[in-house]
């Protein structure tokens, strides 16, 4: 193995979970998806597409129809998105790391906002690439951006600037104001944008139905990634399905790309996320609302918890919180799942900037799973 193979992390967040392995009592808010099942009509679309023999490869940037639902998809939402910027892709961490290829080799430097998914800041650095960590910074329990320590850390020798908004693991969520400075900034310096912006429907500011995007506000020539996945918005998680959007003149490099990571996502599931597509209206604000009222179950319940510092996140599916004793996070996350039966994710997982802190998916299909976790964290306290 080369040696940063060798150096890279296990998943802590597996770690933990490992310690409930076997046990059917422990409530898991440990990993970033629902528990919800794929719906009904979602599932049908693929078995229709298998029962069709649709078993055969498809383009390397994926089914045209795909590619025009998911044009329209974007436009619906942001600035008009033509269906020769977008790519499909196996997953979103799949969109991620073709990306990276796409842009960094060996010694090229990335600048990435933290904490965030390690999969993210893995990835350059499995290439070889240098990452330059800019933390948020916590104020009243709430994650800012430093937006002039950015702008300094992000130079005309950064190649890339790695923004996940909103965030996991901390829901914090660009403001308008600070991805227009960024774009600017990075035009200045001649670097790439690449944005992670696949929580962007579960954004719960005002009666908002999707988060601020840099594909609001970029030219479809920018030096832009936006990354986006069918996991969080339509459920899918163990689909692997997701897509991203670029310059135009990218996509017969990315052709290439994907022809030699995965040659194409499975038809069927593509057929399945076409499906999703089609009821998107409708299908995702109500599972926004689903989450909103899921935050809202949980957050008054860890704010009411003594010595429990916890601020209501802007957008995605985690609460971000501190406890007494989370100083130690991997070692609470464990003792939380061996005494308690409650798996939370440590969020040293999350980088050395996440030490000290706990993560909570509140993607739960039953909120009473919530009240009970609460009240099992309350046990934790003493309560
Ligand atoms: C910030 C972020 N980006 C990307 C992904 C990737 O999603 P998927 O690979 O399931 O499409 C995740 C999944 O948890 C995530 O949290």
């Amino acid at each position: 193995m080369r040696p940063i193979v060798d150096r890279l992390p296990a998943s802590k967040i597996r770690e933990v979970a490992n310690a409930g392995l076997g046990r059917s009592d422990v409530l898991a808010f440990w990993f970033g998806e629902s528990d919800e099942p794929t719906p009904q009509f979602i599932r049908d679309a693929a078995a229709r597409s298998i029962a069709d023999c649709e078993t055969f490869y498809s383009h390397n940037l994926g089914l045209a129809e795909l590619r025009e639902a998911l044009s329209r998809y974007a436009s619906g939402l942001h600035r008009p998105v033509g269906a020769d910027r977008i790519a499909v892709t196996s997953s979103g961490v799949n969109a991620l790391m073709l990306a990276m290829q796409a842009l960094v080799g060996a010694g090229d430097e990335v600048v990435a906002v933290v904490p965030v998914w390690p999969n993210l800041t893995a990835q350059p650095a499995i290439l070889g690439a240098r990452v330059t960590r800019v933390p948020l910074r916590v104020i009243d329990g709430s994650c800012r951006l430093y937006i002039d320590r950015l702008k300094q850390a992000v130079t005309s020798t950064t190649r890339v600037l790695l923004v996940n908004s909103p965030n996991n693991p901390t829901g914090w969520t660009l403001t308008r104001d600070e991805q227009v400075a960024l774009l600017a900034h990075c035009r200045g310096t001649g670097t790439w944008i690449v944005a992670d912006e696949v929580y962007e429907r579960m954004y719960f500011a005002g009666h908002a139905t999707c988060a601020p995007s840099f594909l609001d506000i970029a030219d479809a020539d920018d030096r832009l990634i936006v990354v986006h996945s069918f996991s969080k918005s339509f459920l899918m998680t163990g689909w692997r399905l997701g897509w991203l959007v670029a310059p135009a003149a990218a996509m017969p490099g990315f052709a290439k790309l994907i022809e030699f990571n995965t040659s194409c996502a499975p038809v069927f599931v593509q057929r399945a996320g076409l499906a999703a597509l089609a009821e998107a209206d409708a299908f995702v604000p109500a599972l926004a609302t689903r989450l909103r009222q899921c935050r809202d179950t949980l957050l008054p319940r860890l704010q009411a918890l003594p010595g429990v510092s916890v601020a209501a996140p802007p957008g995605g599916l985690y609460a971000f919180f501190r406890m007494p004793g989370s100083d130690d996070s991997l070692a609470l996350a464990k003792r939380l799942v061996s005494d308690f039966g409650l798996g939370l994710a440590p969020g040293i997982a999350f980088g050395p900037e996440g030490e000290g802190w706990l993560r909570w998916c509140f993607a739960a299909h039953d909120p009473a799973r919530l009240v009970e976790g609460t009240r099992r964290l309350g046990s934790a306290l003493g309560l």
